[in-house]
């Protein structure tokens, strides 16, 4: 039987979460002002993550693990746990959309890419790494499209790193790019999430 993701979550925190972005949606829906407005949800969700289960903790050795938790029917909100494990990094990647970002546990290195053509040959792009930052437990990152919307997550602790992922797409259910710097090769793909059969559960 496979896991429906469209209800109201269960948890406390998390069906306040999407009472609250319901909330910014309607006041901030298409404006530039979404993306800030819901900073202090996403804080308010990381306060307290004790919710957040052994399951949506667990690495998947040799890939980037995503537990999908929640996932609007429009679709316009997906929030999931990335988990990566130790010593391993994620492709270069971006989301087409925005969000937030938090790390409930370990330890990452977020480097942050930005793409210096105009996406008009097929399979080619120019990304350059402009940044790269430490992310302490409890960091809360934005994933910004188009300007900050690149990048590579590496695991620097001893533990898989989880973060929580709050975004305003159904991200897994996209299809987006990862890219290679060096050969500045650009590959479409669909992430899934691992515990969602197929690419979705809900025809999308
Ligand atoms: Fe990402």
């Amino acid at each position: 039987m496979p896991e429906s993701f469209y209800f109201e979550p269960v948890e406390p925190v998390l069906r306040r979460f999407v009472e609250d972005f319901r909330n910014v949606v309607a006041r901030e829906g298409g404006t530039p002002g979404l993306l800030p407005a819901l900073k202090g949800p996403a804080e308010t969700l990381l306060q307290d993550t004790s919710w957040i289960t052994e399951a949506q903790r667990q690495a998947v050795p040799g890939t980037t693990a995503t537990w999908a938790l929640y996932r609007s029917q429009e679709p316009d909100l997906c929030i999931f746990t990335m988990v990566v494990a130790p010593g391993e990094m994620t492709k270069v990647h971006n989301h087409l959309t925005d969000g937030w970002v938090g790390l409930v546990q370990g330890e990452q290195i977020e480097r942050k890419f930005r793409r210096f053509d105009n996406g008009a040959r097929p399979g080619y792009a120019d990304i350059r790494l402009v940044e790269e930052e430490r992310i302490p437990l409890g960091g809360l990152t934005s994933i910004r499209h188009p300007d900050e919307d690149i990048h590579q997550i590496l695991t620097m602790s001893r533990e898989a790193s989880v973060s929580l992922h709050v975004l305003c797409n159904d991200l897994g259910t996209v299809a987006r790019q990862s890219f290679d710097p060096d050969t500045h090769e650009a590959t479409t793909f669909v992430s899934g999430y691992t515990n969602v059969d197929g690419a979705s559960n809900i025809n999308r």
